[in-house]
């Protein structure tokens, strides 16, 4: 073999292991429960573990860019809602009037975005959201989550403030294509 076959060999194994390292993989699996009765609420399309069923779990979510894809999903952060508990960040509920997130617990990035203020885009629209919780991707299916699964790695999780400033029809609330990036 010539020497620059060799190299470009070489060279493109590099490139592959380099793209490789970026990639966020599952960092473990959790086993589903049943929700004891009258927990987990099915309301805005949240989830309920199915006993027996696996759930992948991520440390990590995808690396940001200046657009970074992400999916919007729909939250209550007020007290009663299916949020679960307080937000991560403060210890407290917020007005759903507001337009706060959760975000996948690698965004998150153990509490470093707490009150910051990142830009959601859809729709040709974006809108400024205060990030004030976790949604976590490495735990579920317990009463702190609300016998919920964890979250994917890739989820902006938003109060009704955020889909009616994307100008989405009531009706499509709950799962969107976005981008965001930090503001
Ligand atoms: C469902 O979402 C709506 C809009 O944010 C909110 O008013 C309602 O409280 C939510 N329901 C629950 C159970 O969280
Ligand atoms: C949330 O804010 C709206 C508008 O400011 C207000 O009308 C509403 O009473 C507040 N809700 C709660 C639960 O504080
Ligand atoms: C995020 O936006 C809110 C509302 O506009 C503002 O009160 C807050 O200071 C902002 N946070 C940061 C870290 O700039």
């Amino acid at each position: 073999m010539k020497s620059s076959t060799i190299f470009s060999i070489i060279f493109l194994l590099t490139i592959c292991l380099a793209t490789e390292a970026q990639q966020c993989r599952p960092s473990g699996r959790i086993r589903g429960k049943k929700a004891p009765s009258g927990q987990c609420n099915t309301e805005n399309d949240s989830d309920c573990c199915v006993k027996g069923k696996m759930y992948t779990t991520y440390t990590c979510s995808p690396p940001l860019s200046g657009h970074t894809k992400a999916y919007l999903t729909l939250n209550s952060f007020e007290a009663g809602g299916d949020g679960g508990g307080p937000s991560e960040c403060d210890k407290k509920y917020h007005n759903d009037s507001t337009p706060v997130v959760a975000l996948s617990t690698g965004w998150y990035n153990g509490g470093g975005r707490c009150h910051n203020n990142i830009t959601i885009s859809a729709n040709g629209r974006s809108v400024v959201a205060m990030v004030v919780d976790e949604c976590d991707s490495t735990m579920g299916c317990d009463a702190e989550h609300d016998y919920q699964p964890p979250c994917p790695n890739n989820i902006v999780d938003a109060s009704k403030a955020v889909w009616e400033a994307l100008g989405v029809r009531k009706e499509d609330w709950g799962g969107l294509d976005i981008t965001w990036s930090d503001a």
